[in-house]
């Protein structure tokens, strides 16, 4: 195994919590790897003499935990850009251009899929992002399905089953029997590739009490929930998934006062994906009422072919700060650690020793150029599991 010693970092950002800062922000810093581990963090000056180490010189730049991007779909065919040519031309964004990919995912075949992954695997790494979700939801047969399943595992041990994403077509008159198809044939079939259960709850796609059923299905079956809701109106899914204890809540656009109370009172944690707003010209979440309430925000991107296709970790900082009332230190909390809530995982989202060695060298002197200079690539080096990764 390998030691790495980084040092010379002007900013860093631990995410473990000291003196009322969040961020954990140490200067003039330095981080010890030994293997796929942290060993140290400390002061540069007082850094451990690790015999061997490779020694990186941050050279003053800033150095934050990789990015937890705990929500993605990136298992598709095709695109949708005329589609978001068409919105951007005023067409409102509706949930069924969900089955425009489903048509074009069935036809693709596995190595299709597969190479479409790989490729958008290099794009989140070569942007921070360090751990990632991926869902399946545009299969919606047990056989399409079981194999997005299949190839977002071979990429990630955090696959959620989706099957509930919308009723594919040739359902459309008898939806219930897609929910008992869900619950049981495919639940079966994806179970075994899967840790998650998610479900979109809304209107034009799963009713609460339909999406109630998914979930329960899926958490006897040993998967942990998770749940879409909140999106596009007032609905049921925050709610659901606060009862449940689902590990998040996704999108949480549109919340009454006893949601951003539920959510306060819990450790589920409201995960807001504000590319999503941005590529559909809706209003953005409310990230301060709520932070303020109480609540554990989390950041993802959602990169998805309809409502959002961008992996950037990134600009969903600059999206958090700007349109959604979030301070830098929170929206950086929240795309690192509130990500890692959000899984469930606390082996990242941190550095501290015993974390895994995931870590980013901005090009930048601190993690405000995150949200300072938006569209810039800001990424100098990422190290995933001690190994540096191309960038
Ligand atoms: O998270 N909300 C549901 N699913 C996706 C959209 C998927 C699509 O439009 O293809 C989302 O926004
Ligand atoms: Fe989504």
């Amino acid at each position: 195994m390998t030691a790495i010693l980084v040092t010379n970092i002007g900013e860093l950002t631990t995410n473990v919590a000291s003196g009322g800062d969040p961020c954990g922000t140490r200067t003039d810093a330095a981080v010890l790897i030994d293997g796929a581990r942290i060993a140290w963090v400390g002061p540069a000056a007082s850094a451990p003499g690790a015999s061997g180490a490779a020694v990186v010189d941050a050279g003053g730049r800033a150095v934050i935990p990789g990015f937890v991007d705990s929500h993605t779909h990136l298992v598709f065919g095709g695109d949708r850009a005329a589609e978001f040519a068409a919105r951007m031309a005023g067409q409102p964004y509706a949930a069924g251009g969900i089955r425009t990919t489903v048509a074009a995912t069935r036809a693709a075949g596995d190595e299709e899929l597969r190479q479409r992954l790989a490729g958008f695997v290099t794009e989140l790494h070569a942007q921070g992002t360090t751990t990632f979700e991926v869902k399946t939801g545009y299969g919606l047969t047990v056989h399409d399905e079981a194999r997005l399943a299949r190839l977002a595992a071979e990429v990630t041990g955090e696959v959620t089953f989706l099957g509930a994403h919308v009723v594919p077509a040739e359902y459309a008159e008898r939806r219930g029997d897609y929910v008992d198809l869900v619950c049981g044939p495919m639940l079966d079939a994806c179970a075994p590739h899967a840790r998650w259960v998610d479900v979109f709850c809304e209107t034009g796609a799963f009713t609460p009490e339909e999406s109630r059923r998914v979930l329960e299905a899926g958490i006897r079956r040993g998967l942990a929930p998770r749940v879409h809701g909140n999106q596009l109106g007032a609905g049921g899914g925050v709610r659901l998934a606060v009862a449940l204890g689902a590990a998040s809540v996704d999108h949480c656009t549109y919340l009454a006062d006893e949601d951003v109370a539920a959510l306060a009172g819990s450790d589920t944690v409201a995960t807001l994906l504000p590319g999503v707003e941005f590529s559909t010209r809706q209003p953005y979440p409310d990230a301060r009422r709520l932070i303020d309430a109480g609540a554990t925000v989390g950041i993802a991107s959602d990169c998805n072919p309809g409502s959002s296709f961008t992996s950037s970790m990134p600009l969903m900082i600059a999206l958090a700060v700007r349109e959604m009332r979030m301070t830098v230190p929170e929206a950086v909390w929240a795309a690192t650690a509130g990500g890692a809530r959000a899984l469930r995982r606390d082996d990242v989202g941190a550095l501290a020793a015993g974390m895994r060695a995931d870590l980013v060298i901005l090009d930048a002197p601190s993690r405000t150029h995150l949200a300072y200079r938006p569209g810039v690539p800001l990424v100098a080096a990422v190290y995933k599991d001690g190994v540096p990764l191309p960038v």
